[in-house]
């Protein structure tokens, strides 16, 4: 076995992250010249986060179906980011297609602003899944988010949202915040148009420290406490032990409510690790993968918030008062729901994606100790995903600090030249329905191969 001090030459990284960029820019003509010809598009893209992509251009999609995806250059790929959660599903789910394509093509009505049977049996099975007993539909997490937070101001009374350094919620205003000099809150690096200072709005805190939170919520104005079971944006920094029993208890004793966002940490099982390990939230969201890739999203209220929000005889929750939006909970996005949540990514499903989750792992594991780059490998139920930096960071602030673009373009370069995709805005990858031992096997192999050349 190599010393674990193995360090990565940075000249040796610049000559292969080159090699790799002009196969890349070779093999993908059809999508460099599409790129090339994007003069309508802001920044060349249909959204501005495409530009992510390693290697100069993104790839453009023909088709996706399971976990393959198949380019316009005619290349398939083995796809290990499913649309960065959005289709955990897999793509185009048989059974989310045939219920949509019945709503769209048989009974007609994709948007009418009347609600469908569906939406009684997706909010049952979500309490089922998660405990909350009310919920909302919406067509993002975001905009699940965004109004759920605003039913915490309104039933608290109080101004501002606790979050924590690195998160991400969405387009949420207040989530943008890293701790300043003194721990107040600061935009986050490359914010766009902050509407007022983060500090009148949030409280942030580093994930894992529970006195930091105790300290912030001791002001008496934070609504709720805003967090991801696990971040998993910047990277994947799982909670220790107590920290959510913590959180809980903080909550309660200062008056705050517990939000938590399971968009992604929905990996974690069929019940997200809400259920997995035995959260108890006031408030919960989710949204991307529920409708199979439809959009579509949720957020869930425990009796006492839905009570308290319904008391305020002042708020107007049906119409503009800035809770709810024209096509949230349309005909079409709960059917994908529920054909998705009944049929697709059930208990079966989940078992099968986790153990393959922890098989990738294992197989990155067996490299990482085999060459000794001191790197770190983290599963979340059937997503896991590599930072460079070992042990695993705790807080979001070390996770940030661990960042390496050039290592993250080798690496994607390297998988997508030969066939697999990982998720462009970091080193995650997600088991869905469809994928199989032997596409586990071959990123293993890949990867193996990949830091070889880095480090031989
Ligand atoms: C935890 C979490 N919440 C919310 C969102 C927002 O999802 P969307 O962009 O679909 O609104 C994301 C997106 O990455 C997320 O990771």
């Amino acid at each position: 076995m190599s010393s674990p001090t193995v360090t990565v030459d940075r000249a040796r990284l610049a000559a292969l992250v080159e090699a790799e960029r002009s196969t890349y820019t070779s093999s993908h003509p059809r999508s460099a010249a599409l790129y090339a010809g994007a003069e309508h598009l802001f920044g060349r893209v249909p959204m501005t986060w495409m530009n992510m992509w390693s290697g100069g251009f993104p790839l453009y999609l023909d088709r996706a179906w399971g976990n393959r995806v198949v380019d316009v250059d005619g290349h398939e790929y083995v796809d290990l980011a499913m649309g960065d959660t959005g289709a955990m599903a897999g793509h185009s789910p048989r059974a989310t297609v045939e219920a949509v394509t019945h709503r769209l093509a048989e009974t007609g009505g994709i948007t009418t602003m009347l609600p469908t049977e569906d939406a009684e049996w997706v909010g049952a099975e979500l309490t089922r899944r998660f405990g909350l007993p009310l919920w909302s539909f919406t067509l993002t997490a975001t905009d699940a988010n965004r109004w759920a937070v605003r039913i915490a101001r309104m039933v608290t009374g109080r101004p501002k949202v606790l979050t924590f350094a690195y998160c991400y919620h969405g387009s949420v205003d207040e989530a943008f915040a890293v701790p300043g000099p003194s721990g107040e809150a600061v935009a986050r690096p490359g914010l766009v148009g902050a509407p007022v200072p983060l500090s009148e709005t949030t409280r942030v805190a580093e994930f894992n420290d529970l006195a930091g939170v105790e300290e912030r919520l001791r002001h008496g104005d934070v609504a709720a406490i805003l967090t991801e079971p696990a971040l998993t944006n910047i990277g994947i920094v799982l909670p220790e032990p107590g920290f959510h029993e913590g959180l809980r208890r903080l909550a309660t004793e200062y008056g705050a409510l517990l939000m938590i966002d399971e968009t992604h940490t929905f990996s974690a099982g069929p019940g997200g690790a809400t259920a997995a390990w035995g959260l108890g939230p006031d408030i919960l969201v989710i949204g991307k993968s529920i409708g199979g890739g439809i959009p579509s999203g949720a957020y869930g209220l425990s009796r006492a918030v839905a009570s308290a929000a319904m008391s305020h005889d002042d708020a107007d929750l049906v119409d503009v008062g800035g809770v709810g939006g024209t096509l949230a909970g349309n005909a079409l996005s709960v059917t994908a729901m529920r054909a998705t949540l009944s049929d697709v990514l059930t208990e079966e499903a989940f078992a099968r994606m986790i153990a393959l989750a922890t098989d990738f792992t294992a197989g990155v594991q067996q490299t990482l100790d085999r060459t000794g780059v001191p790197w770190s490998v983290t599963r979340l139920g059937a997503r896991a995903e590599y930072r460079f930096v070992s042990p695993a960071p705790r807080t979001g602030s070390e996770s940030a600090a661990a960042a390496d673009d050039a290592l993250d373009e080798y690496l994607h370069l390297f998988m997508a030249n030969r066939g697999v995709l990982v998720t462009p805005f970091h080193n995650m990858a997600l088991m869905c329905p469809d994928t199989s031992p032997d596409d586990v096997a071959r990123h293993t192999a890949l990867f193996a191969e990949a830091v070889d050349a880095l480090v031989p």
